[in-house]
């Protein structure tokens, strides 16, 4: 089954500078806790206990987020403080980190390989953790993937309508409705102009893939904006076999923009932070 789930976490975080000039997007936190460690939880509930993240020059700090901070901890130890800690360290204790670089940044597709040795022949999970999926109480995106998984056994992606003005700034799929929410995928286009985008159904970061994009993905040139994409890897594997696109359910905040962190940080604060 699937115990392996990657973080590529590489990518430069343009849209909130100067906030990421020399921090990690990825450990922006929405109210108290980095965007990387919701992304994380929602693995190992999953059953992915297995992590591995490609980072890149300047995101130190996301290793030791999963690491022992001795000092710190021995200065808390035993007083009321100590609690703040305990999220981290019950992530700490059920997952198995490892850590990888990607020394140019040539895109997603690109990370995505550069975790080819962590990663192994299994298929494996993929979270963009600057998508913040919330559901509730209810199952958490991948763990609704995981189980499509054993149903399919191939690649799957997760997607959401979204309005018009938005599309260009997605992958988008088309393809043949199973079921309710739930397609297998005939065409995929990275960023489309409205008038070229197959539907309005858009990739958001959430995946699971077979190993077999490794392969594929060697073999495919730079695309759009010259990087290498893994929406051209999946069309390969979509035309080649199968992949499935799936409607989640849940929640999704795209907090590589300000506006979408600014949501995420307003309702994680209203209906989770302060209702606990
Ligand atoms: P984004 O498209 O959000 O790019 O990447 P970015 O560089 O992080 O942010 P902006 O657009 O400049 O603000 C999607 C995911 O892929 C990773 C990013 O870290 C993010 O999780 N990524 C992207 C890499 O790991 N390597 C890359 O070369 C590109």
């Amino acid at each position: 089954m699937i115990k392996k789930c990657l973080f590529p976490v590489a990518g430069y975080g343009t849209r909130f500078l100067p906030a990421t000039k020399s921090m990690p997007k990825e450990m922006l936190p929405v109210v108290n806790k980095p965007l990387v460690q919701y992304g994380v939880e929602e693995a190992l509930e999953a059953g992915l206990t297995e992590v591995g993240f490609v980072t890149g020059r300047g995101k130190r700090a996301i290793a030791d987020h999963f690491d022992v901070n001795y000092e710190l901890e021995k200065e808390i130890e035993g007083s009321s403080k100590e609690q703040y800690l305990e999220s981290i360290r019950d992530v700490m204790e059920k997952g198995k980190f490892s850590f990888t670089r990607q020394t140019e940044m040539r895109g997603l597709g690109d990370a995505i390989l550069n975790g080819r040795r962590l990663m192994g022949d299994d298929p494996f999970g993929v979270v963009l953790s600057d998508d913040l999926c919330l559901t509730g109480d209810d199952e958490g995106v991948l763990a609704q993937m995981v189980r499509l998984y054993k149903q399919f056994r191939c690649s799957i992606v997760a997607i959401q309508e979204v309005p018009e003005d938005q599309i260009s700034k997605f992958g988008v799929i088309a393809g043949e409705k199973m079921k309710e929410g739930l397609y297998q995928v005939s065409d995929m286009v990275e960023k489309p102009k409205l008038e070229d985008a197959p539907s309005n159904l858009a990739i958001i970061g959430r995946y699971i893939l077979t190993p077999d994009i490794f392969e594929v993905l060697e073999n495919t040139p730079p695309g759009k904006n010259g990087e290498v994409q893994l929406t051209d890897a999946l069309l390969t594997q979509a035309k080649n076999g199968c992949v499935m696109a799936y409607q989640f359910k849940g929640k999704r905040f795209d907090c590589g923009s300000v506006e979408g962190f600014v949501g995420a940080t307003n309702y994680v604060y209203d209906n989770i932070y302060t209702a606990d």
